[in-house]
């Protein structure tokens, strides 16, 4: 009989459309076989576990400069050894273009930034902020026909977002071409006249951050996205949607029949505005656009990951220091909430909330988790069937998932770049133990057993 490389047996397995339990035939990095009896050069028990497709962040920020000049703190290394501990065998980071830039001298950057650092395998989105006539004419095709095939473009942000010409424009573009847009739907006009307010009234503590960016502006955003992509006739992927009144744009978007796929992530359902008000600027902790909203916000949320208006449960890991060694990495942040960074860490806690908060208390099922974080993902982006299954022929990443153990969350047992967890102090149920990229163990009874560099980039 056939020996595999590796077989992993005695597991529950999931993918997005069934459970069952069989043993998986690994062989050259590739799922060769699922049946029973198999036998393997190494095996792994998983008896009492379940095992899931390795999970696929595709909404991550790594080694991006902020709006305001203040480098993200995470390196290739830093950011894909924590997506690694959290299950996460393969992620999205966004190449940014920044004004000025050609699409060319942005991905050559930033692939000069990963190469060599990486635990999980990666694929850039790119973030277009700059689409003069070269850009749109030959810059993007021509990045289009080399894979990088989806991008994203901001209405929020005075210097990265579009107005609604350049919105057209790009779609154009997108559409000519079959790539895929991901958008960030608040209105930054009706923001900038908010943030003049609360500074004219002195109201400057990160708790405003929440209070101009209300649901209104993310409501009238994805209507307008949403229009705008029916004008040009191309899908739209809306990203980290926040509340009940953006899912109704998707939902009535989609009964005219347009195709949209939307995203939603931790933050929406497990903090909400309140955490904002911390004190001695401890809320600045939990600065992310869209903001956290209410506990009825959270509700809609959650009801979205169950009846499927969600189809993404990403991190957008953003890391930012709080402190650093000399005192305060972001003095201006400290004076006025404008000037505090926006975003928040998460890559690593992302699939540990979700199956704590939902497949352990009944919220979700275990395929619906799978869809959601990793299934989902790869079939909109372009690598399924090759990442986010469990299938013959599939590369085999893996994660095994322990749904008997417990941890509090402590940014101390993390391994991402910041120096805090906003999800500090909460119990989770359910971790991932055992990690397995293209057939090799990355990562076995909670400890790291690879090497940066074992992640790839992946061409799509
Ligand atoms: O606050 C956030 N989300 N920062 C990351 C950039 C973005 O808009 O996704
Ligand atoms: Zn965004
Ligand atoms: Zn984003
Ligand atoms: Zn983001």
């Amino acid at each position: 009989m056939q020996e595999f490389d590796l077989v992993i047996t005695g597991g529950t397995i999931a993918t997005a459309s069934d459970t069952f339990q069989c043993d998986i035939g690994i062989s050259d990095g590739k799922i060769a076989a699922l049946g029973t009896g198999l036998k393997g050069a190494e095996v792994i028990d998983a008896t009492g576990k379940y095992v899931l497709p390795g999970g696929i962040d595709s909404h991550v920020h790594i080694a991006q400069p902020s709006s305001g000049g203040i480098v993200m703190a995470d390196d290739f290394e830093s950011g894909t050894r924590s997506a690694l501990f959290g299950g996460n065998t393969t992620v999205l980071p966004f190449c940014l273009q920044q004004k000025g830039q050609t699409i060319r001298q942005a991905l050559n950057d930033y692939h000069a930034k990963q190469d060599g650092e990486c635990y999980t395998d990666v694929s850039f989105h790119l973030i277009i902020t700059d689409p003069t006539p070269e850009v749109l004419g030959q810059e993007l095709p021509a990045a289009f026909e080399d894979g990088y095939k989806s991008f994203k473009v901001f209405m929020t942000y005075e210097d990265m977002r579009l107005n609604d010409a350049e919105l057209l424009q790009t779609f154009d573009v997108a559409r000519d071409f079959g790539a895929t847009v991901m958008i960030h739907c608040e209105n930054e006009d009706a923001i900038k006249f908010l943030i003049e307010k609360h500074e004219a009234a002195g109201k400057l503590r990160p708790t405003s951050h929440a209070t101009t960016r209300p649901v209104a502006v993310e409501r009238e955003a994805t209507h307008r996205a949403l229009s705008l992509a029916e004008v040009v006739d191309i899908p739209l992927v809306i990203v980290h949607v926040s509340n009940r009144a953006a899912m109704e744009e998707i939902g009535r978007a989609r009964a005219r029949g347009q195709k949209v796929t939307a995203e939603t992530c931790p933050q929406y359902l497990t903090l909400t505005a309140k955490d904002l008000e911390g004190m001695d600027w401890e809320g600045a902790k939990f600065v992310c656009s869209p903001p956290p909203r209410d506990e009825k916000e959270q509700e809609a949320c959650w009801e979205g990951i169950i009846n499927g208006t969600f189809d993404l449960f990403s991190s957008d890991h953003c890391p930012f220091r709080y402190d650093s060694e000399d005192g305060k990495l972001n003095p201006r942040g400290r004076t006025n909430f404008r000037y505090v960074p926006n975003g928040i860490p998460g890559v690593e806690t992302r699939m540990p909330i979700l199956f704590s908060e939902g497949v352990m208390k009944g919220r979700i099922d275990l395929s619906r988790f799978v869809a959601v974080t990793s299934t989902n993902h790869a079939k909109t982006y372009g690598l399924y069937p090759r990442k986010g299954t469990i299938a013959v022929g599939s590369d085999a990443d893996i994660a095994i998932w322990d749904p008997s153990e417990t941890r509090v969350v402590a940014h101390a047992d993390l391994h991402d770049g910041s120096d805090y967890s906003p999800y500090e102090g909460m119990e989770l149920t359910g971790w991932p133990t055992t990690v397995i990229l293209r057939g090799k163990p990355v990562i076995a009874g909670g400890a790291l057993k690879s090497e940066k560099g074992n992640g790839t980039y992946l061409r799509r």
